[in-house]
C-alpha cells in the first residue's frame, strides 16, 4: 500500500509517522525536512515508476486546498481513495477539483492520534463499500477510533465536539490550575496535578465503557465537596449555556470555511 501526503505539517506528520510502520508513505511540503520512515518527494513527477499511490492524503490549510488537488489531479484513477483533512471543504468542492475518478473522503481527526488515541470521524458521498472501509481502517487504525458519519452535514457537529474538543479541556483544566494556585498550591504542583487529573480521568474512561454522567456520578456524593462545586456549574444552567454557545460558534465557523 503506497500512500502520498500534500502537506505534512503539524497533523499530516502526526499521521504520516503512525502510519509508515504499515505502508510505503511519500509526502510532498516545501517545509517539512524529513519525517522518520516517510520519502519526502519534490514533486508528483518523483513517482513515475513507483506504483500510483492508492491513497492520497490532502492535509493543507483550508484556505489552499485547491492547490493540492490541481497536484494531484494528473494521477488520480478510479483506485484512488482521496482522503481530505480541510476542516469545512466540502465533498462537492473536492470532487469539482479532483474529478469523478477517485474516492473521495472527509476526515477529522483530533490531536491525540499523536497518542494513537485520536478521534478520525470520516463521511463519503454515499455509504462507503466495505472496501473502503478496510482501506481506511488497515491506514489509520493504529491511530485511534475511526467513526463513518451518516451525511457529511454532520460534520459541523464533529468539528465542534471532536476536533475542536479537546482544546475545550485542556482550558478547563488550565482554569483549574490557575484557581488552584489561588487556593494556595505552588504553581508547579497545581500544573503537575492539573496534567495528572486530565490524564488520570481519561485513562479511567479508556478502561471502561461507563457513560460519563454515570463516572461523574460515582464521585459526586450528595451534600459533598464535588457536588458543591457542580451546583456552581449548574447555577442558571450556566455551563449548559456556555457549552452551547462555545460549541455553536465552532460549527457555525466550520460551515463558513467552506466558502473561503
Ligand atoms: N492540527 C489539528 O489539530 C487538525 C485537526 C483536524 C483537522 N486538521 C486539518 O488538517 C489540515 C492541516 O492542518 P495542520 O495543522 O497540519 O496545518 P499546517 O501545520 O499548517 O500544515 C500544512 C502544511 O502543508 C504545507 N503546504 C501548503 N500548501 C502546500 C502545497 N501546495 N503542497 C505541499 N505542501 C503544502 C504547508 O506549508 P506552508 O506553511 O508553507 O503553507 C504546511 O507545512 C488542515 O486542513 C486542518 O483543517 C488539523
Amino acid at each position: 500500500m503506497t500512500t502520498l501526503f500534500i502537506g505534512c505539517g503539524r497533523m499530516g506528520a502526526s499521521l504520516a509517522r503512525g502510519m509508515t510502520r504499515r505502508q510505503v508513505v511519500y509526502f510532498i511540503d516545501p517545509n517539512v525536512g524529513a519525517i522518520t520512515d516517510a520519502h519526502k518527494i519534490e514533486s508528483i513527477d518523483d513517482l513515475s515508476g513507483i506504483d500510483a499511490p492508492s491513497l492520497i492524503i490532502l492535509a493543507t490549510k483550508p484556505d489552499g486546498i485547491d492547490q493540492p488537488c490541481d497536484i494531484v489531479a494528473p494521477i488520480l484513477s478510479t483506485d484512488t481513495i482521496v482522503v481530505s483533512l480541510a476542516a469545512g471543504i466540502h465533498l462537492d468542492r473536492l470532487s469539482a477539483r479532483l474529478g469523478p475518478d477517485p474516492r473521495i473522503i472527509r476526515m477529522m481527526p483530533n490531536l491525540p492520534v499523536l497518542a494513537n488515541s485520536g478521534v478520525l470521524a470520516c463521511v463519503m458521498d454515499n455509504a462507503p463499500e466495505e472496501a473502503t472501509r478496510q482501506h481506511i481502517a488497515r491506514a489509520f487504525g493504529a491511530l485511534g477510533s475511526i467513526f463513518w458519519m451518516r451525511d457529511e452535514s454532520e460534520m459541523d457537529a464533529v468539528t465542534a465536539l471532536s476536533g475542536s474538543g479537546p482544546a475545550y479541556l485542556l482550558f478547563m483544566a488550565e482554569q483549574m490550575q490557575k484557581e488552584a494556585e489561588r487556593l494556595g498550591l505552588e504553581p508547579e504542583t497545581a500544573k503537575a496535578m492539573a496534567h495528572a487529573t486530565l490524564c488520570g480521568i481519561g485513562m479511567l474512561l479508556a478502561h471502561g465503557d461507563e457513560p460519563l454522567d454515570k463516572v461523574r456520578a460515582t464521585i459526586t456524593s450528595p451534600g459533598g465537596t464535588t457536588a458543591a462545586a457542580i451546583a456552581v456549574f449548574d447555577r442558571d444552567d450556566v455551563l449548559r449555556r456556555l457549552v452551547g454557545d462555545a460549541m455553536t460558534a465552532a460549527a457555525l465557523r466550520s460551515q463558513s470555511l467552506n466558502a473561503g
